[in-house]
């Protein structure tokens, strides 16, 4: 169980908030967060409720962030490239919601994609997935053409809109 910090303060006041690019050193503390993660599958039925090596296996070859508290590994995205096209993915553990950690590793991602390249970046969540919904929208993302698709025209933006620094 990941331990809960008591307030949204503490995070935010945290010395060692760090955001960085996974390695595969990260794959026992992901599979540690994952089997801890609530609600299971709730996101287009991510994360899976079962064979979670086997769905990181698979995004071995996006580009993966992780976010770390205190030294826990508490926060997930990936992003993952077709065509000059990126879809992304954010998870937060339960117990680091409401923090600003996802806004944190959503900023990142379309940094991320700016540097591969992208001319495009989108997400697809779940209509009732509020806080993915807003995550997105507060970060410039605008509605796609399907239903609960996230999406910005990066060609249409300048370099440093989404530039949000960790601690
Ligand atoms: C969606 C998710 C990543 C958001 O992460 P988070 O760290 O809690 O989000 P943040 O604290 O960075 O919030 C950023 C913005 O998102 C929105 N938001 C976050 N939680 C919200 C909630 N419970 N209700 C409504 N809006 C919410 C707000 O607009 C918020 O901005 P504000 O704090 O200025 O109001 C997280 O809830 C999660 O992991 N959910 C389960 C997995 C999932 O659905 N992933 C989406 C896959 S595409």
């Amino acid at each position: 169980m990941i331990a809960l910090l008591q307030d949204k303060a503490t995070v935010e006041q945290a010395t060692c908030v760090k955001l960085r690019r996974a390695t595969p050193e990260d794959r026992e503390a992901l599979l540690t967060m994952y089997r801890s993660f609530e609600p299971k599958a709730a996101a287009m039925g991510l994360p899976p409720r079962k064979d979670l090596e086997k769905w990181l296996d698979s995004l071995v070859t996006c580009s993966n962030f992780v976010v770390v508290v205190e030294g826990l590994l508490v926060g997930h995205s990936a992003l993952c490239t077709e065509a000059g096209s990126g879809e992304v993915a954010v998870f937060i553990h339960q117990d680091y919601r409401s923090r600003g950690l996802g806004k944190l590793l959503l900023g990142e991602m379309v940094n991320e994609a700016r540097r591969l390249g992208l001319r495009r970046i989108w997400g697809i969540a779940e209509l009732d997935n509020l806080p993915m919904l807003r995550l997105a929208h507060s970060l410039g993302f605008t509605r796609g053409e399907e239903p609960g698709e996230f999406h910005i025209d990066l060609s249409q933006q300048t370099p440093h809109d989404h530039e949000i620094s960790a601690t």
